[in-house]
């Protein structure tokens, strides 16, 4: 059988990473889109560039797919450069790809559900995302659909839940933090979160393009919707840490900005009942995941 090609973008990323490290070990051809300076995996060819540079130039053949997961986090507090990134970054990138895919998968996050109250939010949810990070990534999720539509290339978003993983927020933010008793949750950590271990989050793109699935939507989250204050809890004593105090949610806005407060303390209950049609998930659990991600920071050296 001939392998099949794809193009990542987002490569170097926190999920960009392990989805081409699960696309080389399913035999596929990778090829990634990486910036001047950083490294792709060794058995990935790579493409340099940025995508903010009007001057990009993506010199592939034809792809089955495109993976998009290239974007600025909404750390960023400048609508500015996000517009620049996530905008006219996924617009250079389509001119760059419009002729040379089959497929495109834009990967998106559960913000543009809004504020659901305590409804269950599936795909059939309508969006209303209310941050501008949320309404950047929206504006460019709907650019894609209309011209991949106007071109015939199947299009398909896929919205994450909180994926942790042993890079990421869940390492940066939470693990080290914890270990210095510096980690503080936003009103307690008292909203739920659809969480979902990087394997899965992974995985299930994987399951997504094998579907050659067209104009769907998909929400990836794990079956096990938890408040952010257990998740940490339990993270907590898995890694022999202290329980972690609250902090203020003006406070924390001061450090981490509006959108990104907004987003991790919105209380959010998601299905997972389509994705779980096409993709199984390894853990369906933070309660299984968690021990997971800390043996393979042990493993690495990260963590005692
Ligand atoms: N992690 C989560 O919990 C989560 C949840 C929901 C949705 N998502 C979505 O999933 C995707 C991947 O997330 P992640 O956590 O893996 O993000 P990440 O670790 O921050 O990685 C972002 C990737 O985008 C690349 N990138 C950023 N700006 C770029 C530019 N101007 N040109 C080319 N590449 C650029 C980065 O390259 P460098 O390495 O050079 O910086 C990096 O490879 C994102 O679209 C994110 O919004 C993630």
């Amino acid at each position: 059988m001939m392998a099949k090609s794809v193009f990542v973008t987002g490569a170097t990323g926190f999920v960009g990473s392990r989805l081409v490290e699960n696309l080389i070990d399913k035999e596929y051809e990778v090829t990634s889109l990486i910036r001047r300076g950083k490294q792709s995996h060794p058995k990935s060819d790579s493409v340099i560039g940025d995508l903010t540079d009007s001057k990009l130039e993506i010199p592939i053949e034809n792809v089955e797919c495109v993976f998009h997961l290239a974007s600025h986090t909404p750390l960023e507090k400048n609508k500015k450069i996000l517009e620049k990134v996530n905008l006219e970054g996924t617009k250079n990138l389509f001119e760059q790809i419009k002729d040379k895919t089959k497929s495109l998968i834009y990967i998106s996050g559960l913000g543009v559900y809004g504020d659901p109250g305590d409804k269950i939010v599936d795909e059939n949810f309508p969006y209303n995302p209310d941050t501008n990070f949320v309404k950047i990534r929206l504006e460019a999720q709907k650019f894609l659909e209309k011209n991949c539509n106007d071109l015939g290339i199947n299009f398909s978003v896929v919205h994450f839940g909180d994926v942790y993983g042993p890079r990421g927020w869940f390492y940066e933010f939470l693990i080290k933090r914890l270990l210095k008793n510096t980690f503080r949750l936003p009103k307690n950590g008292d909203y739920y979160k659809g969480f979902v271990h990087v394997d899965d989050a992974a995985g299930s793109l994987i399951s997504v393009l094998e579907q050659k699935t067209n104009n769907e939507s998909y929400i990836v989250a794990d079956s096990t919707p938890a408040k952010f204050r257990d998740f940490v809890d339990f993270t907590a004593e898995q890694i022999g840490a202290k329980r972690a105090g609250s902090v203020p949610v003006f406070l924390a806005k001061t450090v981490l900005g509006g959108d990104l407060i907004k987003l991790l303390t919105t209380s959010m209950k998601v299905s997972n009942k389509k994705i779980s049609q096409i993709y199984d998930f390894k853990f369906p659990s933070y309660k299984e995941g968690i021990p997971n991600v800390i043996s393979e920071l042990k493993s690495k050296g990260l963590l005692n």
